[in-house]
């Protein structure tokens, strides 16, 4: 992409929330979030809020280098906890943040093999001892535990469902916690867009289809919760996503077109992700992280 085509879309979004700007421009790029052109006009056929139970504790964390979100899930009372997509540049914060609450973690689960930065999981479940690393079966990562369409991870009294996802890679899931009127997307659908498809096994055709048949299915007031957002927007809806995205609102065909002539640069940490990242993030790490964690990844 472009870099005046990255100016145009930061100043889009300048418009759209003036407090807000785009942290860097090459996170901005790796995934090509368009916003939808025309804002929400009305919230009149949306169905009501669902709230989280009060034994179920959630929190979002962000990392203003690659723009990913994590999430931290857990059950209030036997304390389990469950860690999606954690950032192994902040696995030392992540780790404090569930110790601080006294929570124990279970697992620390990817929604996929990332491309845009070091998954934390490796790291956390060495941080703190019991805890497993969990991907999926397709996507070929090593893992403690390997999940596939169907599948329930349980923490305490909750129960957070496996959805195949797959499009942007293969081994694409969003996990689902019906309970708590919630899903967490990864790169299968982002706000206002979704994650490229050409690199990591993309196919625009079967994201789409993952689109459709596993997160538009979810209730309308479903909240959707992204593995990025470059736009400082934190969360979004079914209802908002099947009306308003840009690129998912499209025909099948019109959807594969789009996606197939993005044009998108190079994805900058793609080269040293992937390698550290089919490894649970333990090995081929870069100097800075082998420094940072040599006391916990030592053998
Ligand atoms: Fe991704």
């Amino acid at each position: 992409m472009s870099v005046s085509l990255v100016g145009k879309i930061c100043k889009q979004t300048v418009v759209w929330y003036p407090k807000i700007k785009s942290p860097l421009s090459f996170a901005q790029a790796f995934h090509l979030h368009v916003r939808s052109p025309s804002p929400v006009k009305s919230f009149a056929s949306m169905t009501q809020q669902i709230h989280v139970s009060e034994n179920f504790f959630f929190k979002q964390l962000f990392d203003r280098v690659s723009c990913t979100y994590s999430y931290l899930v857990a059950d209030t009372e036997s304390k389990e906890a469950i860690i999606i997509d954690p950032v192994i540049d902040l696995a030392d914060r992540d780790a404090k943040i569930i110790d601080n609450l006294g929570l124990k973690l279970k697992y620390s689960v990817n929604t996929h093999m990332h491309a845009d930065h070091i998954t934390g999981t490796g790291v956390l479940k060495k941080l703190l001892p019991g805890s497993q690393s969990v991907i999926s079966t397709a996507s070929q990562a090593l893992a403690d535990k390997h999940v596939a369409h169907g599948d329930i991870l349980e923490f305490g009294n909750h129960k957070m469902e496996v959805r195949a996802t797959p499009g942007h890679t293969n081994g694409c899931v969003t996990y689902v916690c019906h309970e708590q009127g919630i899903a967490f997307t990864g790169d299968t659908l982002l706000i206002r867009g979704c994650g490229r498809t050409d690199f990591q096994e993309g196919n625009p055709e079967r994201l789409y289809d993952s689109v459709y048949n596993q997160i538009f299915s979810l209730p309308d007031n479903f909240r959707l919760f992204p593995a990025h957002d470059y736009n400082g927007i934190l969360d979004t809806t079914v209802w908002e996503e099947k009306k308003f995205n840009p690129r998912l609102t499209k025909s099948k065909e019109q959807f594969v077109e789009i996606m197939n002539n993005l044009n998108l640069a190079y994805p900058a940490q793609i080269d040293k992700a992937l390698p550290a990242n089919k490894v649970c993030g333990l090995y081929n790490l870069p100097p800075e992280m082998e420094e940072k964690y040599k006391s916990v990844l030592k053998p």
